[in-house]
């Protein structure tokens, strides 16, 4: 059902300042993906977060914090190799998961001891968190679907019930890396992004301040989920380069096959498998990160199946936080036969 747009245009930062104050859903610009905002404080404006996306309450929301006082005030504690992260790291894309404050509700956390907190480097999303203090945000899509890295995917999302502050493209266009403190000298990544593990290890070795990192149990990290961020249109990724005869004939026998739900996210499958879109990729992991998202947006609903070619180089290093997002999004991923070959 179409229904009357709310929101039809933008809205400004004043006007986004007082909907969050009164508490009301706001969706913001920043540098990773745009985020769909409540203040921390408002407890029925947290619960239409969950309620808007279509989110299940077990899945937590990350903080937005303006400064170190905001940050710090909604952990219960700041390890020294948070302040060292925080300096080379904030404002940007990495999200640090501490111990939560009592500041903090278990509607944020999904009922965890712990919280997710994230500096934004968005010129506005800074200035607007300046004034309204820490913002729970998650990405301003529906649940499991295809993050928005620009104003009008929002608007899209939603069919104009949301306001949305308009700060332009996502320079990143994927979400934040997520790691874990475990404690002063051990991290585990929960989500990779653009900043790497590399990158933090090194860092933080010439800070003299070696690090491990860790594995944790899944259960306590619900953002490893299977399938999220799937378009419209199923997407196919091939590792064999097939030619497209021989990519239906093997997407016929393959995606019958296949659950039509897994942890609650729908599988999405065609009806037909005849007109194919392909999706080409920059060849910089920079760039190709920054389109992905609006790539998947753009896909004809006259196609049935949108296919990506793609190579296990680009699986690694700085394209792991793409290929994280890609193996998600996707229906289904033909891998090569003989993957040392
Ligand atoms: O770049 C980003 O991180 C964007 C922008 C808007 O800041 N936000 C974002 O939020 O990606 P969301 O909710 O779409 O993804 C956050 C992920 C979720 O999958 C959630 O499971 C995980 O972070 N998460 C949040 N708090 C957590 C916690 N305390 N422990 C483990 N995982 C947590
Ligand atoms: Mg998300």
């Amino acid at each position: 059902m179409i229904k009357k747009p709310l929101f039809a245009e933008t809205i400004t930062k004043e006007e986004a300042f007082l909907f969050l104050s009164q508490g009301n859903l706001v969706a913001i610009p920043t540098e990773t993906v745009y985020g769909l905002a409540a203040s921390i404080t408002n407890e029925e404006a947290l619960k239409k977060i969950f309620q808007v996306k279509k989110r299940p309450f077990f899945d937590p929301l990350i903080v937005h914090v303006s400064n170190l006082d905001q940050a710090k005030s909604c952990a219960s504690q700041w390890p020294l190799v948070c302040d060292l992260l925080t300096k080379e790291f904030w404002p940007g894309p990495l999200t640090l998961v501490l111990p939560k404050s009592s500041i903090i509700s278990s509607l944020i956390t999904s009922g965890l001891s712990t919280v997710g907190l994230r500096m934004p480097r968005h010129p506005l999303a800074q200035e607007l968190i300046s004034r309204t203090g820490p913002l729970a945000a998650p990405s301003a899509n529906l649940f499991g679907k295809t993050s928005p890295t620009q104003a009008i995917h929002v608007q899209y999302e939603f069919q104009n019930q949301i306001p949305v502050l308009d700060g332009g493209n996502c320079h990143i266009g994927i979400e934040s890396t997520i790691i874990e403190i475990i404690s002063d000298s051990e991290l585990c990544l929960l989500r990779p992004g653009k900043i790497q593990i590399e990158e933090i290890t090194q860092n933080l070795f010439k800070k003299n301040h070696p690090i491990k990192w860790v594995n944790k149990e899944k259960a306590l990290s619900p953002g490893s989920m299977k399938h999220h961020y799937m378009p419209q249109t199923p997407l196919i990724i091939d590792f064999e380069h097939l030619n497209q005869e021989d990519l239906i004939i093997l997407l016929k026998s393959k995606l019958p096959l296949l659950p039509s739900e897994i942890e609650e996210v729908q599988i999405i499958k065609p009806k037909n498998i005849s007109t194919l879109h392909s999706i080409l990729l920059d060849s910089s992991p920079e760039i190709a990160a920054r389109t992905f998202y609006s790539q998947l947006r753009l896909i004809p609903t006259s196609s049935d199946i949108a296919v990506i070619k793609w190579d296990l180089l680009k699986t690694k290093g700085p394209w792991e936080g793409l290929w994280d997002r890609m193996k998600k999004a996707a229906t289904y991923i033909h891998f090569p036969k003989n993957p040392s070959s």
